[in-house]
């Protein structure tokens, strides 16, 4: 069975946008894969972050998953940190791989224009301990979104070079440690920032649901939508809040709501509180019954926490058979 491994940043709830886009589908890949799915909270502090907060975010992310219906039995929880030969893999495969091609990558520039102050070596690092993530559970399968691909690529550099330098301790080469891992397309949807621009995103105010927002949140959060004067007519425009508002009536499934309100924007005579009403009401409906299991686990943090110890327990054992090969490979032992 293939090894899928996915890792979520633990920077605050899971929103709407993790839960179309990644969460969905790694409730369709439990069932087929031997699945790793991880909180990565190492990553999670590469950019500015509250300490006292850190561990209360990853239980409560944890929490999300088991909500929204992962399984223990048919998969890997994991908390990145607890794992200490995550850092370990990262810093001996930091040793094979060129500093240029990080300063090079999309995903570091855009950190470091977001967060001019708080360009540090870890942010650098990233793809590397993203790289070490995977591969120190030989994962071939990574379903994440497209904008991590240029991670994906390091992360098959560091694979093949890691292979062609310390191949088979005794004769240099010939032997593959490292599968090079492939991006999972799953069938993740894209779901727009209620900001109207871009991407629902956790560091992006204004622009997320949260799966555990009540319906007043809810409604307070698309009230503040923008929209237009509702006497453009025409066809729906392509972006903006408008067109997050139609995109997300089409997420919960109001197929036939939409097309009313399609109709009234082409007629002119569309009214957005109405449009919002109804919608709050499409998503409340569906993130009640996560809600309701989210709150008997927090009802039992006794088995929570024995879900986190068992899955740090599989996990490690995973992660030392690992090691113990790229550390003698290495020459380490
Ligand atoms: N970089 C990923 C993101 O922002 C998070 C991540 C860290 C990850 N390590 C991983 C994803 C390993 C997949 C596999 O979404």
């Amino acid at each position: 069975m293939k090894r899928v491994y996915s890792g979520i940043r633990a920077t605050g709830r899971l929103h709407l946008g993790n839960y179309f886009g990644a969460v969905k589908g790694m409730l369709a890949l439990q069932d087929t894969y031997d699945c790793i799915f991880s909180v990565v909270d190492l990553h999670a502090i590469t950019t500015p972050y509250a300490p006292s907060s850190l561990q209360n975010s990853v239980r409560e992310i944890i929490i999300d998953f088991l909500a929204a219906g992962l399984d223990p039995k048919k998969c890997h929880l994991e908390i990145q940190s607890k794992i200490p030969q995550h850092t370990e893999l990262a810093y001996l495969l930091s040793t094979i791989y060129p500093v240029s091609r990080l300063e090079d990558l999309p995903t570091y520039k855009d950190k470091k224009a977001q967060y001019p102050k708080y360009v540090n070596m870890g942010l650098l690092y990233y793809p590397v301990l993203m790289a070490a993530d995977v591969l120190l559970y030989k994962g071939e399968l990574v379903p994440v979104g497209i904008d991590q691909e240029p991670h994906l690529e390091v992360m098959r550099e560091i694979a093949r070079k890691f292979n062609s330098m310390f191949g088979h301790p005794s004769t240099g080469s010939g032997s593959s440690t490292f599968p090079e891992p492939q991006r999972f397309k799953t069938e993740g949807e894209y779901v727009p920032s209620l900001t109207g621009k871009g991407k629902m995103s956790k560091t992006v105010d204004g622009s997320y649901i949260n799966l555990t927002d009540d319906l007043a949140v809810i409604k307070k959060k698309l009230a503040a939508v923008p929209t237009d004067s509702g006497t453009i007519g025409g066809d729906l425009p392509k972006e903006g809040g408008v067109a997050s508002l139609f995109v997300m009536m089409k997420l919960f499934k109001q197929e036939n709501e939409y097309r009313k309100f399609e109709n009234d924007y082409k007629n002119k005579t569309i009214r957005y509180s109405e449009l919002k009403e109804v919608l709050t009401q499409g998503v409340y409906k569906e993130l009640k019954p996560f809600q309701e299991k989210r709150k008997t686990l927090l009802d039992n943090p006794s088995l929570v926490d024995s879900i986190i110890a068992d899955g740090q327990k599989e996990c490690m054992e995973m992660a030392e058979e690992t090691m113990k090969e790229v550390r003698q490979k290495m020459g380490f032992a």
